[in-house]
């Protein structure tokens, strides 16, 4: 089969080397076919299609509540979208916390249903027995430590983590447990920026950072929250380029505003 013409997608081994070379990965998130296209065209190198989706699409206090079933439904309008960038995609809350067998089964079924290149679980020790299945049997798997959103019952607010010693040894102890289980990347989130260069340069494999400072391999945001989508949200690691949420509304006073005068359609925009 001829791949003339075909552009060439981000794999695990393109994110390995780009951490080798110095350069920056980015990625973004995505829930629909629409922003997915704009976020590959764009030229971001991964797209998460992220539990988030629960707070951000589905209007939810917390990650906990979205399925498989509906993380399914969003990464398949996603994967239509993109050629270049790698995809991957949360296992959310209780499709691998009861079982190691069962996270498999369910990493196995995103890949399978989607056409996504891989996922992404929260948690060190206690998730390297799943990490390390799921990538034996050929899926790649992303890391993903200090705040994790699905324990956020545990935690108990969204405060950063790594400040106090015994947290930041544990995720230093935790990013090596991922890498070694098998893990391709690791996100870290929410944790203080000299912690997480610490761990970056412990890893060999990449660490793309939220709200853990420069020194990480790559950075993610969630795609709503860096156009200004969301008028609730302002942590401080969120630099919003753009703020779509007053454009969209904007626009809209301008639609009604039109439609009410009569203004539109006009002539040209009729048959
Ligand atoms: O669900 C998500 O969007 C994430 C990012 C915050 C990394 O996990």
């Amino acid at each position: 089969m001829s791949t003339e013409g075909k552009v060439k997608r981000i794999t695990t081994k393109a994110l390995y080397l780009l951490k080798k070379k110095g350069i920056k990965i980015t990625a973004l998130t995505a829930y629909d076919y629409m922003h997915a296209r704009i976020l590959d065209a764009a030229g971001i190198d991964v797209i998460l299609v992220g539990d988030s989706l629960s707070n951000v699409f589905q209007g939810n206090e917390t990650t906990l509540p979205v399925t498989m079933d509906e993380m399914i439904y969003h990464t398949k309008a996603v994967t239509k979208a993109v050629e270049r960038a790698m995809i991957i995609v949360d296992l959310p809350f209780m499709s691998y916390q009861l079982s190691t067998d069962e996270g498999f089964r369910n990493a196995g079924r995103i890949m399978k249903e989607t056409s996504a290149s891989g996922v992404k679980l929260e948690g060190g020790e206690r998730v390297a027995e799943t990490i390390r299945k799921i990538t034996q049997a050929g899926i790649p798997v992303m890391g993903h430590l200090g705040l994790t959103p699905q324990s956020i019952h545990q935690f108990g607010s969204y405060r950063e983590r790594g400040r106090i010693e015994e947290e930041a040894e544990e995720i230093i102890k935790d990013s090596i447990i991922v890498q070694e289980a098998g893990a391709f990347a690791v996100v870290l989130e929410k944790i203080p920026a000299d912690l997480a260069k610490k761990v970056s340069e412990q890893l060999t494999i990449p660490t793309i950072g939220i709200g853990a400072g420069v020194y990480c391999d790559g950075q993610i945001l969630v795609t709503p929250d860096m156009l200004g989508l969301n008028e609730n949200f302002h942590p401080r690691f969120v630099r919003k380029y753009l703020n779509l949420r007053d454009d969209i509304e904007n626009a809209v006073k301008q639609y009604i505003s039109d439609v009410k005068d009569s203004s539109f359609p006009n002539q040209e925009e009729s048959y």
